[in-house]
C-alpha cells in the first residue's frame, strides 16, 4: 500500500504535539499519515508467562497491520532515565513476539526518530537508533532533538520529511 507514514507516540504531552506537527508537514506534502498514541494502547507489561496466554496478550493485529502497510515509521518519544520510555520497549517487545520472525515488523522499513525530552534527549535517540537498527529498519542519520532550551524549527522539520518522502 505505503500510501501513509505512520507516526508513534511514546508519551502524550510534548511528543504527542510533535507527533501532530509531523502529520501536518507530511500532509501538506501531500503524504497520508497515522498517529498511534502508545499511552493508550494499555498493553501489559510483556513477560514470558502472559506470552501465549489468549486471556492476557493484547490484541496486536490492529498495529502490526499499520506497520507493515506504512511507507515509513516516526517515532517520536522522551527520554526516560538516559533511554525510551516503557510505553514503547513494551511496545516493541510485544509486537516481536508475534511470529517467528522477531524482526519481521521492523525489518527494512525507514524509521525517523524524534524526542522531546526534559535535558538533551541524545541518550533516547541513541538507544532508539540502537534498537531500531537491530531490528533491521533504516533508521534516517538526521534526527529532531527538542528540550526547554531548543526550540521546534520547521526548516529542520521540512528537511526531515523529505528525507522520509525520497
Ligand atoms: C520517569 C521519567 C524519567 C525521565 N528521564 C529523563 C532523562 O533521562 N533525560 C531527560 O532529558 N528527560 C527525562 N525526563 C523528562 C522527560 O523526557 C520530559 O518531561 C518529556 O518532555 C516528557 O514528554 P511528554 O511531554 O511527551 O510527556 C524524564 C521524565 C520521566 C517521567
Amino acid at each position: 500500500m505505503d500510501s501513509y507514514v505512520l507516526i508513534l507516540a511514546a508519551s502524550s504531552g510534548k511528543n504527542l504535539e510533535l507527533a501532530y506537527r509531523f502529520r501536518d508537514s507530511f500532509n501538506a506534502e501531500g503524504m497520508a499519515t497515522e498517529i498511534v498514541d502508545l499511552t493508550t494502547l494499555h498493553w501489559p507489561v510483556y513477560t514470558p508467562e502472559l506470552d501465549g496466554n489468549p486471556d492476557q496478550e493484547p490484541d496486536t493485529v490492529q498495529l502490526s497491520d499499520l506497520i507493515l502497510n506504512s511507507k515509513a515509521l516516526v517515532v517520536c518519544a522522551p527520554e526516560y532515565n538516559g533511554v525510551m520510555p516503557p510505553a514503547l520497549n513494551n511496545t516493541i517487545a510485544w509486537l516481536s513476539v508475534q511470529s517467528d520472525d522477531f524482526r519481521r515488523l521492523f525489518n527494512n522499513r525507514t524509521v525517523l526518530l524524534a524526542t522531546h525530552s526534559g535535558g538533551g534527549g541524545a541518550h533516547c535517540l541513541m538507544a532508539m537508533r540502537h534498537q531500531f537498527s537491530f531490528l533491521g529498519s533504516n533508521v534516517i542519520g538526521r534526527t529532531m532533538n527538542l528540550n526547554k532550551s531548543k526550540p521546534f524549527s520547521q526548516e529542520t522539520m521540512n528537511d526531515l520529511v523529505s528525507r522520509v518522502l525520497q
